[in-house]
């Protein structure tokens, strides 16, 4: 579904991803590791197409990075969830006002919305805080919250940047096994992250960024 093709990139001619190459099947569970400052977030930008690469091509679903319109990247993000660390969420809603957002925008109808808004609510376990604002909410719910916008629509990839960034032990394994019953479900998940107990604990594919280059990484359980 995902192929990096001899992919280089760097910000203003500074280089930092030196020709990658990797591809992520349907349903795959991915970790995305490397220090502070390697590329993950270049790489998972690259993926949604936010940025594009000096050289080679990313390929997602039938689109190229080199033929994509960028009026056809709408379409390309509607298949990709993705969730960021710092959440995102719009202060000045309601958790299900965020998530029917999503929705309105691509003119879902309501009851249509008003379904799915609980499906995923019930999935990430805050069927309960439907009308909360993001404010009211912790660290972990914020954080839920996020995920359940990054699924409602139906992606087949979900791309999470330290989902667990900010969280404590216990709740970065609750998140995480809420990605997983996501990922169980057929949904293939891309995960960067240095959170090295949380690839410790799932055992999956890790790919690993040293140098500019990507490599298959095994860490010793
Ligand atoms: N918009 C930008 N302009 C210039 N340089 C940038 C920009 N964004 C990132 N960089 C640089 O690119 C390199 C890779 O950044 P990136 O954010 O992908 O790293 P990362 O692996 O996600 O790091 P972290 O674990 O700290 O989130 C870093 O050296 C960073 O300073
Ligand atoms: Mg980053």
């Amino acid at each position: 579904m995902l192929e990096f093709n001899n992919v280089s990139f760097g910000y203003d001619k500074h280089p930092i991803l030196n020709d990658i190459n990797f591809t992520i099947k349907n349903g795959e569970l991915v970790f995305l590791i490397g220090k502070s400052g390697s590329g993950k977030s270049t790489i998972l930008k690259l993926i949604y197409m936010d940025l594009l690469p000096s050289n080679g091509f990313v390929e997602f679903e039938g689109y190229n990075s080199e033929s994509v319109k960028e009026k056809m990247l709408h379409l390309l993000r509607r298949k990709i969830g993705i969730i960021f660390q710092e959440f995102r969420l719009l202060k000045q809603r309601t958790v299900s006002e965020n998530l029917s957002f999503v929705l309105e925008v691509i003119n879902v109808p309501r009851n249509e919305i008003r379904r799915k808004v609980n499906d995923v609510l019930g999935e990430v376990g805050l069927l309960h805080r439907k009308n909360s604002y993001p404010d009211e909410l912790s660290g972990g719910e914020q954080q839920r919250i996020a995920i359940a916008r990054a699924i409602i629509n139906n992606p087949t990839l979900v791309v999470a940047d330290e989902p667990t960034g900010n969280l404590d032990p216990e709740t970065s394994f609750e998140i995480m096994d809420t990605l997983k019953r996501i990922n169980s479900k057929g949904t293939a998940l891309l995960i960067a992250t240095h959170n090295y107990d949380l690839v410790k604990k799932y055992p999956a594919r890790i790919i690993k960024i040293e140098n500019g280059k990507t490599i298959n990484a095994h860490l010793k359980q």
